[in-house]
């Protein structure tokens, strides 16, 4: 039986089975390990024969990533007979099938090394990856392997909003580096919105002149800065000339990234129309905004054939610094109001025969599509441009979860995935009392890690319409390239393996080691990356017979050193290590921390655990809590910890357009003199304060009697992200406590979600 199964697993090894990996992120398809090593010597040549302009670029910038990584750089030559000692790239004569347009095959040997592809793409991807392994060595060393390497999907993106606030040219370069470095392939520039229009235009110089400045409000919060502006005060702003557009584009199409430029319509659009007021509905000037607009109602006039031909002309010039096949327009979160109120809006619908807003916003699209279509460009825009219909010519970028990106790709539409639960690079990323601010959420690396982009809802013919995916950097509160780095490192790392590794090759454990070395060349870069994987979390786990808390340490790092405290104190290298859960019987505080070759890797965070008279006990919940957020299981409201700030900290429960009513068994009947009840609001996140807490207690769990009621006092349109205890002092005797938190029936009036229920958060009701 025994010999069998070592039988077995030699024949797995040798087909293959048992996945190698190689110190590379993304993971390549294919890594067979062999002995020995391959020492790049002062003798060692990369033999590379070059025959046009582009093979020419690509040994150039092959040259810089090698010098980058080597301690010894190579000379490139053309080939010759000696083969040994020696690096051999080459194109593929004939074209090898299995690996298309941006693969490459590797072979390290003891003696030689052979480098593949079909493209200078494939090329340059198969010299990134032998830069990272010279990274994870002493820089001349290559561990012998076979590699065979490709992309799972085509659309490989990140996105980045230059309006919320300028990057200078510098950064940019930076950006386009961090995509080649990852093997992703598209840069979509956001260079229009509200808060500022980002690109020269000739025909129209005001957009630049007027468009690309704000009042500095810099000093403010983003959601607070809508004062009025002054004469002559001190501008924020910026733009990209023509000719560094140009350089970037250029500089992009040798790292095999394309730009895709969006030009935002018709709405998010501010900017232009306090250049051009003449193109809105109202012709009314206001002001570039300085922050947060909401809701989208200055945008452009749908009726005059003006503002298409400002358009036309604005996109000629883009599509004449752009050669992408794609063109971004848009399209999101535009509020028809002024639509509804211009004559002329009104004059197109009769018109063409529309039967309301929606439609004219696809009338819109669609003639902004035609435009493109005749100039050989194919529109790309937010999901809302399937609404009020659209041809299925059009691609859709999904953002507003994957169900918009299911139904377009049921039409016939292609699909790029970047839904806001896994791909908004501006949500947090780690616990929120220890991230500078951040846009709301919570998508860690783990989160964005096993987000798949192809929905199981979709057929094998509709899932081929998804063409990839990105992830999307809207700048409110980043207000530098060095914050923009770090909200994006090492987010990005996650995703580019979701898009280029294969689906079945995906191994959290295995990707959290290689990011260990993903750090290391981080560091060698001089990335300003986060270190949030490395922050502690401690779980729970509820006993009920004895009232004590078995608590659980983790993180989303590989293998760490965790070191904590329970007496408050900051956790060192002295304190405790963690090495399997403990037992908690008194309220205490846990601090924890990871230390890493003698260095703390992130800020500690204290959790504090209360045992109270009500940890562990039954809890009757009358309505049940979104699945989405569930907590820690039957004992999350009694678990002993309260939740923090970030209501994706896994304490909280959350209630859509209900109340909470939950009734606590004490067990047997006791005196107590307080009930607490922990609430959250986070306006942006759609997340609001209970108008009320009402407690009642029973004795038999039948009749109640109410003892108290407390109000809340803070405003749901207080922005802030905060969290307060409602507590009902009283003294009282029951075994049954039963507490109703009452939900805020609608969104306030001018919140995004005004109409629609809000939600309710709540955690942890504490009796005492
Ligand atoms: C978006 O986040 N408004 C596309
Ligand atoms: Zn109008």
């Amino acid at each position: 039986m025994k010999r069998l199964s070592i039988f077995i697993a030699a024949m797995l090894i040798s087909l293959g089975m048992f996945a190698q990996t190689a110190d590379i992120v993304p993971s390549p398809v294919s890594v067979v390990k062999k002995d020995g090593v391959f020492k790049i010597s002062d003798n060692t040549k990369v033999l590379f024969k070059i025959t046009n302009e582009t093979e020419k670029e690509f040994s150039e910038l092959a040259k810089d990533i090698l010098k980058s990584a080597a301690g010894i750089t190579p000379e490139f030559v053309a080939p010759t007979t000696q083969k040994e000692g020696n690096i051999l790239i080459q194109l593929n004569n004939p074209l090898d099938t299995k690996i298309g347009n941006e693969g490459y095959t590797l072979s390290i040997q003891n003696d030689r090394v052979f480098l593949n592809a079909n493209t200078t793409a494939g090329l340059f991807y198969g010299v990134q990856s032998i830069w990272q392994l010279l990274t994870s060595t002493d820089g001349t060393t290559l561990p012998c392997m076979d590699v065979t390497d490709y992309p799972r999907f085509g659309w490989r993106g990140l996105h980045l909003d230059v309006s919320r606030h300028f990057m200078p040219v510098e950064f940019i370069y930076k950006y386009i580096d961090y995509l080649a470095l990852h093997k992703m392939n598209v840069f979509h520039w956001h260079l229009v919105d509200d808060q500022g229009w980002r690109i020269e235009i000739k025909k129209y110089p005001k957009l630049t002149e007027v468009g690309a400045w704000r009042a500095d409000r810099e000093d403010l919060d983003w959601k607070s800065r809508n004062e009025p502006v002054k004469e002559n005060e001190p501008k924020y702003g910026g733009f990209y000339t023509q000719e560094e557009v140009k350089d970037i584009v250029e500089y992009a199409r040798k790292k095999h990234v394309t730009v895709i430029p969006e030009i935002e319509m018709p709405a998010h659009v501010m900017s232009a129309l306090a250049a051009y007021p003449e193109y809105s509905c109202t012709g009314e000037y206001k002001p570039v905004p300085p922050g947060k607009v909401w809701p989208n109602t200055h945008i452009f006039c749908a009726g005059k054939d003006e503002t298409f031909n400002f358009l036309e002309d604005v996109l000629t010039e883009v599509m004449g610094l752009f050669p992408s096949t794609y063109i971004h327009i848009g399209g999101d979160e535009a509020t028809k109001t002024e639509w509804e109120k211009c004559e002329l809006c009104q004059k197109r619908m009769t018109d063409e025969g529309l039967k309301d807003e929606h439609e004219l916003q696809a009338y819109f699209i669609k003639r902004i599509e035609k435009f493109l279509n005749k100039n050989g460009r194919h529109l790309i825009g937010w999901d809302e441009i399937l609404e009020g219909g659209l041809d299925p010519t059009a691609t859709i970028m999904s953002w507003r979860g994957s169900k918009p990106g299911i139904e377009a790709a049921q039409a016939g539409h292609d699909v790029v995935m970047s839904p806001a639960s896994h791909c908004y690079f501006d949500y947090y990323q780690g616990n929120p009392s220890l991230e500078p601010q951040a846009f709301g959420g919570n998508i860690t690396l783990k989160k964005v890690y096993s987000y798949e982009p192809v929905p199981e809802e979709l057929s094998a013919d509709e899932a081929k319409h998804i063409i990839g995916a990105q992830a999307n950097i809207w700048t409110e509160y980043m207000p530098n390239g060095r914050h923009v780095e770090y909200m994006i490192m090492p987010r990005m790392s996650a995703l580019s393996e979701v898009l280029w590794s294969p689906k079945d090759a995906k191994d959290w454990g295995d990707f959290s080691k290689r990011m260990e070395s993903q750090y290391k060349r981080f560091d060698k870069l001089g990335v300003n990356y986060a270190t949030s994987a490395f922050q502690v979390t401690a779980k729970p786990e509820l006993n009920p017979e004895n009232k004590t808390i078995k608590v659980s340490l983790s993180t989303e790092a590989w293998n760490p050193d965790i070191y904590y405290t329970t007496d408050g104190s900051e956790p060192t290298a002295q304190s405790k290590k963690y090495t399997e859960p403990f037992i908690i019987c008194k309220s205490q505080s846990v601090k924890a921390v990871v230390i890493k070759d003698g260095k703390q890797k992130s800020q500690s965070l204290g959790t504090d655990f209360f045992i109270h008279k009500a940890v562990a006990c039954k809890v009757d919940q009358k309505y049940p809590n979104s699945k989405s957020y569930e907590s820690t299981g039957e004992y999350a409201l009694v678990n002993g910890i309260k939740g923090s700030k970030d209501h994706h900290d896994g304490n909280w429960k959350g209630f859509n357009g209900k109340d909470l009513v939950a009734t606590i068994d004490l067990g047997e009947s006791q005196s107590f003199s307080k009930v607490s009840t922990g609430v959250l609001q986070n306006n942006g996140a759609w997340i609001f304060y209970p108008t009320h807490v009402t407690v009642e207690v029973s004795e038999d769990g039948e009749n109640f009697k109410k003892l108290g009621t407390v109000k809340n006092k803070v405003s749901a349109n207080d922005g802030d992200l905060q969290i307060q205890d409602l507590v009902l002092n009283k003294k009282a005797k029951a075994r049954y406590v039963r507490v109703t938190a009452a939900h805020l029936t609608s969104c306030p009036k001018n919140h995004a979600g005004a109409g629609y229920p809000g939600w309710l958060f709540v955690d942890e009701i504490i009796i005492e």
